[in-house]
């Protein structure tokens, strides 16, 4: 139920001044009280300028529509890497690494060209029944009647495999995938252990190793179906510099696994804390695929992309200066209520569920969108074919990130 805002107690998003306010500050995300400060400024500023803060000043985008505008517009608002790339964070220079998603045309557009058929129809068919088999192997060797942690024998189980399959990558190695898209998203003030820019790099130097041998091998074969051989193969990426070769591996690396798994966590969390609407699911199956829909609005697993603007332009009454670093929070815009019938609730017959902002729009709209909800289709087919429900066991976690919204611990407990 949500409360009328009028009856809620006051929080701190409705007292500290627009002007103080930085809803880039991961802390909001870890706490989950981020929504109440997007709220405010989707209401009384949508397109607002914080000019202190620990990423340096930035625009906050947070209505659906204005962030379709900064969508569209790629030729003011770039994704260079050399600008700042895509998140709020300005990598010092010495660890920027280009990669397409941190590219303008045309290089952009070849770049994800090569990678591209990893997703084409037929292959997405093709991989169907092998998902299907390690969806069912995951989910029957969980344990009954005993507390466990949703997020690591499921979500990341799950997703790393995927990985593994997707670059043809040594199946025991696998946790390494999982490793290092950790490394690179790594909050370096989150107290874990990529404390800093020196120590991602230098891990990341194993994973350029590792892959390059790879590479080697497969240019020396003819080509196959794999994300690797598609890099060693085509023109557009068979030649790359080192570092940009590194760059686009840490891209395929998070985007295929960060996103996925943070929504089949989000998922479970939300069908936990919605039991009408697992039960609806339960009635109605072939709700599936428009329920994986909404869990991917729901979660927006990715919370912002940042843009930097190569040109004056006018946004939501704002005059945004060539220069600026412009920020669009997918999380605020999934949740506009001028855009979004009912936003805030989780609704697995939602209508239109498809048109959230999740994925991104335009040029970089992501790649990977119906292989996630293939994956997510066939999790939630296979969770309904076994378990009548599940319970929650304990509070979840949520990451210290301003740019993946994940949960990093979920105890859950299957009656039987
Ligand atoms: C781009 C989200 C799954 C690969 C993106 C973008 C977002 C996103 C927000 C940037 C869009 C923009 O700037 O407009 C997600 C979500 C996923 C998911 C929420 C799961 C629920 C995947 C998977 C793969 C993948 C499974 C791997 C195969 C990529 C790539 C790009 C991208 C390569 C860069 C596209 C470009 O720059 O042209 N994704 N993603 N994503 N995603 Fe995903």
């Amino acid at each position: 139920m949500q409360t009328a805002t009028s009856d809620r107690p006051r929080s701190a998003a409705d007292t500290t001044p627009l002007d103080k306010f930085d809803v880039a500050d991961p802390r909001l995300f870890q706490d989950d009280t981020i929504e109440s400060y997007f709220a405010r400024l989707r209401r009384e500023d949508p397109v607002h300028y914080c000019a202190e803060s620990r990423f340096g000043p930035y625009w906050s985008v947070t209505k659906y529509k204005d962030i379709m505008s900064v969508e569209i517009n790629h030729k003011v608002f770039s994704s260079d890497v050399m600008l700042g790339g895509i998140t709020v964070r300005d990598l010092p220079m010495e660890h920027r690494r280009p990669m397409f998603i941190q590219a303008d045309p045309p290089k952009h557009d070849e770049q994800r060209k090569a990678v591209s058929p990893i997703v084409a129809p037929t292959n997405l068919a093709r991989m169907e029944s092998l998902i299907r088999s390690r969806t069912q192997e995951v989910l029957d060797s969980l344990p009954r009647n005993e507390v466990f942690d949703w997020v690591p024998k499921v979500s990341i189980e799950l997703t790393t495999r995927m990985l593994a399959t997707l670059f043809d990558f040594p199946f025991e190695d696998r946790h390494l995938l999982t490793w290092w898209s950790d490394v690179t998203t790594a909050d370096v003030t989150a107290g874990g252990p990529i404390d800093s820019d020196e120590k991602r790099s230098a891990e990341l130097m194993h994973c350029y190793a590792y892959f390059k041998r790879l590479f080697d091998e497969r240019q020396a074969l003819p080509p196959r179906n794999d994300l690797v051989s598609m890099l060693a193969h085509n023109p557009a990426t068979a030649n790359l510099p080192p570092m940009e070769f590194l760059g686009n591996v840490m891209l395929l690396i998070v985007g295929g696994n960060d996103t996925t798994r943070n929504s089949m966590s989000g998922g479970m969390l939300a069908m936990l804390q919605n039991p009408g609407e697992w039960k609806k699911l339960r009635e109605s199956p072939s709700l599936v695929p428009n329920a994986v829909s909404e869990i991917i609005r729901w979660q927006t697993p990715i919370s912002h992309m940042r843009r930097t603007a190569v040109a004056d332009f006018e946004l939501g009454g704002k005059s945004i200066r060539k220069g600026d670093k412009v920020v669009m929070w997918y999380l605020s815009g999934n949740r506009d209520e001028d855009s979004i019938e009912r936003p805030h609730e989780f609704l697995v017959d939602r209508r239109n569920a498809r048109q959230h902002l999740s994925f991104g729009f335009g040029i970089h709209r992501c790649v990977g969108n119906r292989l996630a909800e293939l994956q997510l289709r066939i999790l939630w087919e296979e969770i309904l074919a076994r378990f009548e429900t599940i319970e929650q066991a304990g509070p979840e976690k949520r990451l210290f990130s301003n740019f993946v919204h994940g949960i990093t611990s979920l105890p859950v407990r299957i009656p039987g």
